[in-house]
């Protein structure tokens, strides 16, 4: 797989201090606020209370996630653009779940979100010259917060949902939405 000659080791360790340094921030999301240091470096799948889960989840569709992943993360385009897989389905930790969606997928569809990709190198080590035409396209930029959100919403919420089933249908669109009568 093209990705495994980015994911270096020293890499990820320096993201783990940059996120553990983001813990200093005033975040609005507590799925880590409470205990910055160690909660911020991992979220566990299904571990967010609902009011995280409504937090995380607005960061989420207030970007471009869901124009290649679906709604419900499941890999369904539903925009006029390339598919993306499932989230739902990932085996990624948050820590690098919130690197992909910072740094996107190097020679993939898969955009980078922070405004300074690739003008240093924050991401995977290398600036635009490095990497020249692998260089991910750019998505709406992220301030970290946000990025810690959406990864959140991802490793938390999404990660390891099967069925998409009507509580969450209406989680996402309100309770009552015509279309959620499509699911259990
Ligand atoms: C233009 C389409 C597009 C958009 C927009 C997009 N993605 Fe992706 N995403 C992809 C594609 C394609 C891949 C697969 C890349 C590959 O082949 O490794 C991917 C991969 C990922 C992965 C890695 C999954 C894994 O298990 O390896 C994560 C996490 C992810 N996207 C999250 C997001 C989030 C969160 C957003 C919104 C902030 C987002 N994506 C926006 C297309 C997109």
């Amino acid at each position: 797989m093209i990705f495994a000659r980015f994911a270096a080791a020293p890499v990820r360790v320096l993201w783990a201090l940059a996120i553990v340094g983001a813990g200093a921030l005033p975040l609005t999301v507590s799925s880590y606020a409470q205990d910055a240091a160690a909660a911020i470096t991992d979220v566990a799948p299904g571990s967010l209370t609902p009011e995280q889960i409504a937090t995380d989840r607005a960061a989420w569709q207030k970007s471009d996630c869901a124009s290649c992943h679906g709604w419900s993360g499941n890999g369904h385009d539903t925009g006029p653009v390339p598919p993306g897989p499932s989230l739902r389905a990932t085996e990624l930790e948050f820590v690098d779940i919130r690197e992909v969606i910072q740094c996107g997928r190097p020679g993939t569809n898969m955009p980078s979100h922070d405004r300074l990709a690739y003008t240093d190198d924050r991401c995977y080590g290398m600036t635009s010259a490095d990497i020249g035409a692998d260089k991910p396209v750019k998505g709406l930029p992220l301030k970290p917060a946000e990025l810690d959100a959406i990864a959140s919403y991802v490793a938390g919420y999404l990660k390891g949902r099967t069925d998409i089933t009507k509580d969450e249908c209406e989680g996402y669109y309100g309770v009552g939405t015509a279309a959620c009568s499509a699911y259990k």
